[in-house]
């Protein structure tokens, strides 16, 4: 049977994982959420007290991390893993998304990790989410969709989700961070968010997860004919 790849990428916050992990569940593909691999690399170098703005110092300690993913058997779901250890938690907290643009900028990093992603995807059957899995990681990939949201309801969201895992951030907090992220994502120079005209739109601030499944589930059927 054909298998294909397919990148989803766009804006922070907008349910990417959530559309990635359910077609990778129908496809019995696998899912790959690429931004945990850049939060996994921003927690080392804010761990080893580097400056995530020193490009060079962030270059020279790639060597001394691995990130990889393992299933976690409690949820069923992949944890990302930081030589060895499984970082899941840590690197969804405000300190780790308050520096990660940052180190995703620096074209070293990119490298180290672009190549990593593109092991993985080398035999197909991947659902990859990100910012540059359709335009760099996968150019070829033979669906690719960019997903967005208005901010605010991107904003929305994400608060009550890290409220309800009991974190203390309040709303404006949570939205000044991510259209400062938006931001830095889509003006840097090394593989900004871009939409190219081969990939399907997908805006989910007026339709619910379900239908948003079925619209990515009949490109992912049509991609596989
Ligand atoms: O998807 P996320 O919010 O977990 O991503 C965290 C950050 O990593 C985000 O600010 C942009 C960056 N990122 C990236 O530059 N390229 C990717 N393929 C995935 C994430």
């Amino acid at each position: 049977m054909k298998r294909i790849n397919i990148a989803i990428d766009g804006h922070s916050s907008c349910g990417k994982g959530t559309l990635a992990r359910q077609l990778a569940a129908a496809l019995g593909y696998k899912f790959i959420d690429s931004g945990a691999m850049y939060r996994a690399v921003t927690l080392f170098v804010l761990r080893a007290n580097i400056n995530p703005l020193d490009a060079n110092a962030v270059a020279e300690i790639l060597p001394q991390i691995h990130v990889d993913f393992v299933v976690n058997a409690e949820t069923g779901r992949s944890d990302v893993l930081l030589n060895g250890e499984n970082v899941e938690k840590e690197i969804r907290t405000l300190a780790v998304a308050a520096s990660v643009s940052q180190v995703a900028k620096i074209s070293e990093v990119r490298r180290f990790l672009v190549a990593l992603q593109q092991k993985m995807g080398a035999d197909k059957g991947v659902v990859m989410d990100g910012r540059d899995i359709g335009t760099v990681v996968f150019p070829d990939a033979e669906l690719k969709i960019f997903m967005t949201a208005t901010p605010e309801v991107r904003a929305r969201r994400r608060f009550e989700e890290l409220a309800a895992g009991g974190a203390d951030t309040s709303y404006e907090d949570v939205l000044a961070n991510l259209k400062q992220r938006d931001l830095i994502d889509s003006s840097r120079a090394d593989s900004p968010l871009t939409m190219t005209g081969d990939y399907k739109l997908l805006d989910n601030s007026n339709i619910s997860r379900d239908e948003q499944y079925a619209i990515a589930m009949g490109w992912a059927q049509h991609a596989l004919q």
